[in-house]
């Protein structure tokens, strides 16, 4: 039988940094409602000439790395992002160009928040069946090209950056099982309501910005989320005690210390980044994931559950062994 494993991490921030003060002159928010409502101290930025795929190419080659591999020794690439550099190439071609890679598949998923995810699961399946050994796998992500930077309630929550792991075969169990949703019914409580085929509102806008019931999804994504603890146990015959370590999406330290308290997981085995990085949508479980295996708080051997929920309405989890 043949596994995934995680070969290696990376991840990486661009350099411009946005504090909740700079913000507080932007809008009419204070540091205080941010810090006390979501967690979020400050966020990273991508600059007007740097792209998803230049984020995810820093990540990639430092997860490449991580695994002690050659790029040429890749032989499947899928990027989750919502803001691909371009309608096409994808992204994830753009990328396997850079990497000097040819002939591998390589393409794009789109699930917002949960894309990481998504994108861990289809690898997995991938290596499983024989099709794939060394799989890159990336979230990249430059939400502030779709942040309306005057609109409080969603400019606050949001950052740019990228996360990327290497899975690869294995004959012991490194993925345990991957567990995929999705709600259609709930777009509009989370969405960008125009883009490439419909390319205005009923009202005549065609910048495409994002817009976000945040009181709805909060409810939502504490319930959803708290229901695929318990799948995700079940399939594998767990309970909470098994579970060493949390790596969730990071949108709002309230919604993660709700998923924490389902879990009867103590704060220091949940891995926080919200506060430093901000909501960074497809990016935000690997960049967690990375920084928690590089600090060495994550080791071999443990078991990791990483979970997340976004627009569509789509949610997953993906359960491990490090
Ligand atoms: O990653 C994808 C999934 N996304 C999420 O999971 C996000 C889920 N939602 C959230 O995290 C929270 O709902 C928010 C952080 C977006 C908002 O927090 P909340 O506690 O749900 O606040 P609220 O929307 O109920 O608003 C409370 C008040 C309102 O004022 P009134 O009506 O009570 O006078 C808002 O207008 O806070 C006001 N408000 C703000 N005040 C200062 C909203 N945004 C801001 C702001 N600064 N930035």
């Amino acid at each position: 039988m043949t596994y995934s494993r995680l070969a290696g991490t990376g991840g990486y921030l661009p350099e411009k940094v946005l504090t909740n003060a700079e913000l507080e002159k932007m809008v009419d928010t204070t540091d205080a409602w941010i810090r006390e409502r979501t967690g979020i101290h400050k966020r990273h930025v991508a600059a007007d000439d740097e792209t998803t795929c230049d984020l995810a190419e820093h990540a990639a080659r430092r997860a490449i790395e991580a695994a002690a591999l050659n790029a040429g020794e890749i032989d499947l690439i899928i990027v989750a992002t919502t803001t691909p550099d371009q309608i096409f190439p994808s992204t994830a071609c753009l990328l396997q160009q850079r990497l000097d890679i040819h002939g591998c598949p390589a393409f794009d998923v789109q699930a917002v928040c949960t894309g990481f995810i998504y994108a861990l699961g289809i690898a997995d399946k991938f290596i499983r069946a024989g099709s794939a050994r060394n799989a890159l796998v990336i979230g990249a992500e430059t939400l502030s090209r779709i942040v309306d930077w005057t609109d409080r309630k969603t400019c606050v929550l949001f950052g740019d950056g990228a996360g990327a792991v290497v899975l690869q075969a294995s004959a012991t169990p490194g993925i345990l099982s991957t567990h995929l949703h999705a709600d259609g019914q709930y777009g509009a409580l989370l969405q960008v309501p125009t883009g490439v085929s419909k390319r205005a509102t009923e009202d005549g806008d065609s910048y495409p910005y994002m817009e976000m019931q945040g009181n709805e999804i909060f409810k939502i994504a504490v319930n959803t989320l708290g229901r695929i603890v318990d799948e995700t146990l079940a399939a594998n015959d767990m309970t909470q005690a098994d579970v060493d370590w949390l790596v969730p999406h990071q949108a709002n330290q309230r919604i993660i210390a709700a998923t924490a308290k389902k879990l009867k997981l103590p704060e220091d085995h949940v891995v926080m980044t919200v506060q430093e990085h901000g909501n960074t949508s497809a990016a935000s479980v690997p960049l967690a994931l990375d920084v928690a295996i590089r600090d060495g708080r994550i080791r071999r051997g443990e078991t990791v559950l990483l979970e997340a929920f976004g627009g569509g309405l789509t949610w997953g989890s993906a359960l491990l062994r490090y």
